[in-house]
């Protein structure tokens, strides 16, 4: 399944404008700054094909990609905080929440969890989102080279004890870092794996 070159399709402002259902369909999704469009980038190994930045919000748009013939990849608009006007992040809020709840195609949700922080009421209000739309997903811890081993450890078992409360959820969480490469092939295999 995840085969080939990867392509920027497009970048979608609402739900009519996404592109025809007719491939398996993963997205990644996460609170702002988590490092969405930087795993993009690491899993697909293309340098900046999914804009990534420091700034909160730099993804206001649901960007499609493809990557061979059958896959599409999906980067959203991160939530929890942005530096963008109130109008404008309410707009792609809702336009994340239709997606998440209403794409056909969609056979995993990819949750993005800071290795700091752990799972926020954010993430909560979406994972149940998820649990309620029946859409199978699973936590890829971030910037794993942002923590130390110990400290990693204590947050990824408030993780663990907080995803047996969520149905839709798989159990196995995987750790990556975009920046040290960790994690990325595990990933990949398991996208791969799909069917
Ligand atoms: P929005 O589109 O704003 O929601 O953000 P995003 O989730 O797409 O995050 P993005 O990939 O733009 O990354 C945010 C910042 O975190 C950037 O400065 C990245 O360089 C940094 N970053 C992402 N992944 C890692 C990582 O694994 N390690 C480290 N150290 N930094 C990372
Ligand atoms: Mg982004």
């Amino acid at each position: 399944l995840f085969a080939g070159q990867t392509e920027f399709v497009k970048g979608v402002v609402g739900m009519d404008g996404l592109p025809p259902a007719d491939r398996i369909e993963i997205c990644f999704a996460g609170r702002s700054n988590v490092g969405k469009s930087s795993l993009i980038n690491a899993l697909t190994g293309t340098r900046g094909i999914a804009r990534a930045s420091n700034t909160p919000g730099r993804t206001q748009e649901i960007n499609y990609f493809t990557q061979g013939p059958e896959l599409y990849l999906v980067d959203l608009p991160g939530y929890g905080f942005a530096k963008a006007p109130v109008a404008v992040v309410a707009k792609w809020q809702g336009l994340l929440k239709s997606y998440l709840s209403g794409r056909q195609t969609l056979r995993r949700a990819f949750v993005l969890i800071d290795s700091r922080h752990g799972i926020k009421s954010v993430d909560d209000e979406i994972l149940s989102l998820l649990d309620k739309s029946a859409v199978p997903f699973q936590v890829v811890m971030t910037k794993a080279d942002k923590v130390k081993e110990k400290d990693r450890a204590v947050i990824l078992d408030q993780v663990r004890a907080k995803l047996q409360r969520h149905p839709a959820a798989y159990p196995e969480m995987v750790v990556t870092s975009s920046e040290k490469g960790d994690g990325i092939a595990t990933l990949r295999a398991i996208i791969a794996g799909l069917d």
